[in-house]
């Protein structure tokens, strides 16, 4: 035998014992973005690398040290996409998309970053991301926000917090950066290696710092929020207003500067405590320069992404469903022409029930061996058809989950009992 071939490390296949929580983080979030009036949009897992560069920034992490770039037989540099708002914004140039309009769109797949793997942070991760270009007020970042904490509800988390921040506009950034500059660099020899580095190219960064040696230097910093222009700090007032209104719980962090270059004025993250290091389930922001600086004219928009596989854990933590369910209704036949009737049958009944999962016994067996398969495959009702069956075109329905008797239908009566017992539900999962 040969050797087998492992994984790329960070990299992970996603099997069985989360596809109920993906599939319902993807059936409420494609449902909540529609409400909202985003439509999708499917893009490129590659870019040219002078995109991430541009928009993210040349001296953040991401593009310092974790893209996954390479050059194309043609001399090209390509990077595998580390976040997908450059590309959105790309996207929408590409293709005229923001010509006297505004945009509301949604994309979800992989993104890749090469970070030290560990539990919640992969070098293939999965995001779903929201953006609406062109809006400039408060009440689309205020949406934005409200429409995050619907999909919590929504799945039924509970332990995620809300915090919130204003970076300002650039040039009032760029003084209160000179002014922190001038903070840190008195405190030269109390910083860590990595703040040294920040000091000169990034020092907002240092703010952002998780070293437990630099948080009184970092508390006593000078605070961005003091240094607001007065246009940015009526927008943030206004933001928190809103959420008010709309009975949105938040915390303002004005430490929370986030690792992307392209951010202005409103950021925010949700954190949850119970994902140990990797606390962010979901961040985003206001970023109303990228636009332009990918080459189109000014344009405000707001954004945010969450990880997939960071809530989908927090559905697992939360769910106390000990089986993933695959099979609503489980078809067993036995014997050759019970089979062929079985066989088409169950196609009827996918056609009248499309939300029910309807699995037709592939593997031929015995009756107790196909209902053993039914129960590990978590259905509620066997659908049986032996000789007897056949003979008379009926069908045994024998409930799963329940005392309730087996019993004789024909098909159509099945059909009539199943809408009757209000069968046409997607699984709750
Ligand atoms: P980000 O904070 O880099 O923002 O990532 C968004 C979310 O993706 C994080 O809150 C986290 O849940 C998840 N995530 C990030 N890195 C990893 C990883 N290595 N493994 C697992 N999950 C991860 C952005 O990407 C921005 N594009 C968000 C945005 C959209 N801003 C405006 N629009």
């Amino acid at each position: 035998m040969s050797k087998l071939i492992p994984p790329v490390r960070g990299m992970n296949d996603i099997l069985l014992d989360t596809a109920p929580q993906w599939e319902k983080l993807e059936r409420c979030a494609a449902r909540l973005f529609r409400a909202y009036g985003y439509t999708q949009v499917r893009l490129p897992l590659l870019e040219r690398t002078e995109l991430f560069k541009r928009s993210i920034g040349e001296l953040t992490d991401i593009v310092e040290k974790e893209m996954y770039t390479f050059e194309d037989r043609n001399g090209d540099s390509l990077t595998l996409r580390p976040e997908a708002t450059a590309s959105v914004v790309r996207a929408c140039l590409s293709n005229g998309l923001l010509h006297n309009q505004q945009q509301k769109l949604w994309t979800a797949g992989p993104m890749f970053r090469r970070e030290k793997p560990q539990k919640g942070r992969y070098r293939q991760f999965h995001q779903l991301n929201v953006e609406a270009l062109g809006y400039a007020d408060a009440e689309a970042d205020a949406e934005l926000i409200t429409l995050s904490a619907r999909l919590w509800q929504d799945l039924g988390i509970s332990h995620v917090s809300l915090e919130i921040n204003s970076l300002g506009v650039p040039e009032s950034r760029t003084a209160y950066r000179e002014k922190l500059t001038d903070y840190f660099r008195s405190h030269e020899s109390e910083l860590d290696e990595d703040s040294r580095r920040r000091l000169e190219r990034n020092p907002l960064r240092i703010l952002d710092s998780k070293n437990p040696a630099m948080q009184s230097i970092v508390a006593a910093a000078p605070q961005l929020a003091d240094h607001l222009d007065a246009e940015s700090s009526a927008h943030f007032q206004r933001v928190r207003e809103l959420l008010d209104d709309a009975g949105v719980d938040y915390v303002i962090n004005p430490r929370l500067v986030r690792g992307l270059d392209y951010y202005t004025r409103t950021v925010f993250e949700w954190v949850t405590d119970r994902l140990g290091a990797q606390s962010a389930v979901c961040s985003g922001g206001r970023y109303d320069g990228l636009v332009a600086q990918l080459g189109g004219r000014d344009t405000p928009a707001v954004g945010w992404a969450l990880g997939i596989e960071r809530i989908v854990e927090l559905l697992r933590l939360e769910s106390d469903d000990a089986v993933a369910a695959t099979a609503d209704i489980f078809v067993a036949c036995v014997g050759d022409s019970a089979r062929r009737v079985g066989f088409a049958h169950a196609a009827a009944l996918r056609a009248e029930f499309p939300e029910l999962r309807v699995v037709f016994g592939l593997m031929p067996a015995g009756l107790k061996a196909q209902l053993r398969r039914a129960d590990r495959a978590g259905a509620r009702y066997a659908v049986i058809i032996g000789e007897d069956e056949c003979a008379a075109g009926e069908i045994s329905l024998k409930p799963l989950l329940s005392d309730d008797p087996q019993r004789r239908l024909t098909l159509a009566q099945l059909i009539a009992l199943l809408r009757e017992a209000g069968e046409n539900q997607a699984p709750a999962s």
